[in-house]
């Protein structure tokens, strides 16, 4: 099989509690990763020639330093290192509907996707713990898109306890700005000496939206030096804030609110739509398990009983 066409999800940080900073110049955190259906597409095509290329028809992409490209590479050369040399080319084309820039892991997710993708198409059978490893040094968010679960992210977001999150709707809104992690997580006035929580003290368990909304409560402790730094992502919580409680994500842009019901989150968004503060907005689903997991057991499958 030469093509598989692929899936890659945004996520949510529901909360996000930075702990302090440590000696490697990350920070050792707190948060809540939650999957939502909406999602970038991926396209893998092997070719006779080898070589490495993509293509994406809705933005430019940086084809030099792009996340993509680095993991396929990345796993080309640890595919080298155990003897898999002469691996076929690949083309891959992204079609990209996830906001860039937003603290949803739009580009985390790709790169996660990729790792999947060509482990099936090269039969590398690397573990999904070797896969963690690799996406790691792509990226502190990048692990928990190999995982597939929502799960609380600790160390640099890369030691993961899964977690079953209550699924309901949430509205998406992206401000007409973008932000840089390194920024924000660099600057004198982020709050980074919240205490740790035990995995037992987190609310839970009751898969209710008032359950979700304790967890969501427990907050983000880049909001405010955010939203000093860009009044778009200001105006945007207050925006969304009117119908629901609304909070950053990630680093930013994107900003979200949680609905009980599609009914509730389809009238504000109906409210909020057209507004010139917000570039774009998406009414998401809440998931705990990425559907990128269903479309990687169904290629094991027919490549281990080689149905073509
Ligand atoms: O790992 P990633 O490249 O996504 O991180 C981008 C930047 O965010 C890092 O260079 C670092 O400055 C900051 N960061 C951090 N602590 C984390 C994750 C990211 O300080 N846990």
């Amino acid at each position: 099989m030469g093509v598989l066409r692929v899936p890659a999800p945004a996520k949510l940080n529901l909360f996000l509690k930075v702990l302090n900073r440590r000696s490697d110049g990350y920070h050792n955190l707190q948060t809540l990763f939650h999957f939502i259906d909406a999602c970038d597409w991926l396209t893998f095509e092997l070719k006779d020639q080898p070589g490495l290329t993509l293509a994406c028809e809705q933005t430019e992409l940086n084809t030099t330093d792009n996340l993509i490209l680095k993991a396929a590479r990345l796993l080309e050369a640890e595919a080298r290192q155990h003897g898999k040399t002469n691996l076929p080319g690949v083309h891959i084309r992204l079609e990209k509907h996830l906001p860039v820039g937003g603290g949803i892991g739009g580009g985390s997710s790709d790169a996660a996707t990729t790792l999947l993708a060509l482990n099936q198409l090269w039969h590398l059978r690397l573990s999904r713990q070797r896969l963690a490893e690799l996406a790691l040094s792509l990226g502190a968010d990048v692990p928990v898109f190999i995982l597939g679960q929502s799960a609380l992210g600790e160390g640099r977001g890369e030691i993961l306890t899964s977690m079953d999150i209550p699924e309901f709707f949430y509205l998406l809104a992206k401000p007409r700005c973008h932000v840089s992690t390194a920024e924000v997580f660099q600057h004198q006035e982020l709050t980074r000496d919240s205490s740790p929580r035990t995995i037992r003290a987190f609310p839970g368990g009751a898969q209710s939206f008032q359950a979700l909304l304790e967890l969501i409560a427990i907050g983000n402790d880049c909001q405010s030096l955010v939203t000093k730094l860009y009044p778009e992502i200001d105006q945007t919580i207050a925006l969304l804030g009117e119908s629901a409680h609304a909070q950053l994500t990630g680093t930013g842009a994107c900003v979200f609110a949680a609905f009980e019901t599609r009914d509730s989150a389809e009238q504000a968004l109906v409210r909020l739509q057209g507004n010139p503060v917000i570039e774009q907005i998406l009414l998401v689903k809440g998931m705990n398990h990425s559907p990128l997991n269903k479309h990687i057991q169904d290629v094991k499958h027919r490549t281990e009983h080689n149905i073509t």
